[in-house]
């Protein structure tokens, strides 16, 4: 059989509010045209985002059920900390309440004012926490990666020879040049350049730079195991290989990662910090027990730390990531097929649409992508995010590209659900001409894309 299915059956259901145009229209009109400001009971197909919206499964309710809520030492601590040694290979593991929370305690150890972090792209929470060390967050992912019709296997890659280019370039200040770049790090899928992946070829690269000029090298792993899978499918001569085998050989070339759970982990909160140097690690606790909690829970309850195990443990099943994968590429494909310009190749966890594209008649500064995330909602009450101008244009430069990132939560929606999305894309591309320009009515000093106002022109 070709068919890939949903390898689950629904044991829990919850109800999805139905709404009508004319409601859709007027709580769209009281959002002030922004859909982060409209109720979640009031969106049919929610794909905000792909962070803390996955399903549990049973085994994972069976976990929250188990969770051992001792202060020090409990139970689901040893669970948690088994799980993640055996599928990473890291001895040392540092709970957190969130992605951002790992980053936090990272980059307040090995940040600071004039140093620089090379990524493929860095997210923008990985961006901020950098920044707000007085340090500089820099890009450096492959041209290809850059344009949405370029279509490459690993559109996430690193290009080499421009991280070096920036080692050389550092090393002329003088000093250690550790003391200029504390680490390299790598952000597998790259979110912000479309959820594409990076090749484990890639990872070598940047390890054997980092190993010629005695630099560590950080993962952002929040979904290393769409990673992997895309590796397994897509490298030369990994076909073969299992994906836990994959998973092992990625950690086993880096000397830390921060990690959302949120994603990869299957879980509604969590998070991982990794790193394998002593003195490091020794401030890391420190840190730690300063703003998350103590060692043997991080910001969490232990049944959180259970559930998390268990998810770390299914995102790696080939049956999952197959469906996964296949389901976000048949969305992208079904909207290529309709002469919607997506970023090609479809990524992991989004598709993420060429807004300008789209709706060429609306220049970036009358915002093409909110545009369509408002005609996406109320036509068919599905809510996306915007990528564009909104986002990264406040102080008027606009941003290279306007995209509307659809994000797929795990195992969440069914291929009917999908059908439904595709079906509005399309009907709404038909009538393209009649997507309306906006303009701001209220914006805040800074990440205005959560709270701005719009009014329709
Ligand atoms: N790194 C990447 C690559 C991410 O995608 C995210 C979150 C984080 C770090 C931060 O993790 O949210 O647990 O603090 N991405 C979400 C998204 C919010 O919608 O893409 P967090």
């Amino acid at each position: 059989m070709k068919t890939i299915i949903e390898p689950f059956r629904i044991k829990v259901v919850e109800p999805l509010r139905m709404t009508t145009r004319e409601e859709r229209a007027t709580l769209l009109r009281e959002a002030g045209y922004n859909v982060f400001l409209v109720k979640a009971e009031d969106v049919l197909i929610d794909l905000l985002t792909d962070s803390g919206t996955g399903a549990m499964s049973s085994l994972q309710w069976a976990g929250i059920m188990r969770g051992d809520e001792s202060y020090a030492g409990a139970k689901s601590w040893f669970v948690l900390q088994e799980k993640i040694h055996e599928i990473t290979g890291f001895e040392h593991i540092l709970p957190t309440h969130q992605g951002r929370a790992s980053e936090r305690i990272l980059f307040e150890l090995v940040g600071g004012p004039g140093k620089i972090v090379p990524n493929n792209s860095h997210f923008d929470t990985t961006r901020a926490n950098i920044e707000h060390t007085g340090a500089k967050a820099v890009d450096l992912v492959i041209e290809e990666g850059k344009h949405p019709t370029t279509r490459h296997p690993f559109k996430g890659n690193m290009d080499l020879a421009q991280l070096e280019g920036l080692i050389k370039e550092v090393s002329g200040s003088g000093g250690a040049l550790i003391d200029h770049i504390p680490l390299v790090m790598m952000t597998i899928t790259n979110n912000s350049g479309g959820g594409q992946p990076v090749s484990l070829e890639n990872l070598r690269g940047v390890r054997k730079i980092c190993d010629q000029y005695k630099l560590p090298l950080f993962l952002d792993a929040c979904r290393f195991a769409e990673n992997a899978w895309f590796i397994k499918q897509r490298e030369p001569g990994r076909r073969n290989r299992g994906v836990r085998e994959i998973v092992r050989e990625i950690f086993d070339l880096a000397d830390g990662a921060t990690i959302s759970a949120k994603k990869d982990g299957i879980v509604n909160i969590g998070g991982l910090l990794l790193m394998r140097d002593k003195e490091l690690i020794r401030r890391a606790d420190e840190l730690l027990i300063l703003t998350e909690g103590y060692l043997t829970y991080g910001g969490l309850a232990g049944r959180d730390l259970e559930a998390m195990a268990q998810g770390f443990e299914e995102v790696t099943h080939e049956d999952y990531l197959q469906y996964r994968i296949r389901s976000t590429e048949y969305l992208g494909e079904k909207l290529l097929a309709a002469g919607i310009q997506i970023v090609e190749p479809p990524g992991g966890h989004a598709i993420y649409i060429d807004a300008a594209h789209f709706c060429p008649h609306i220049p970036p500064h009358q915002f093409p992508g909110q545009a369509l995330t408002c005609a996406l909602y109320r036509e068919a009450g599905i809510r996306a995010s915007e990528i564009g101008s909104v986002m990264f244009g406040q102080g008027g430069t606009p941003p290279p590209m306007e995209l509307v990132r659809l994000a797929i939560p795990r195992r969440v929606y069914t291929q009917s659900h999908i059908d439904y999305v595709i079906e509005a894309i399309i009907e709404i591309y038909q009538q393209r001409d009649k997507l309306r320009p906006l303009e701001i009515t209220y914006e805040p000093p800074s990440l205005r894309h959560f709270t701005a106002q719009f009014r329709e022109l």
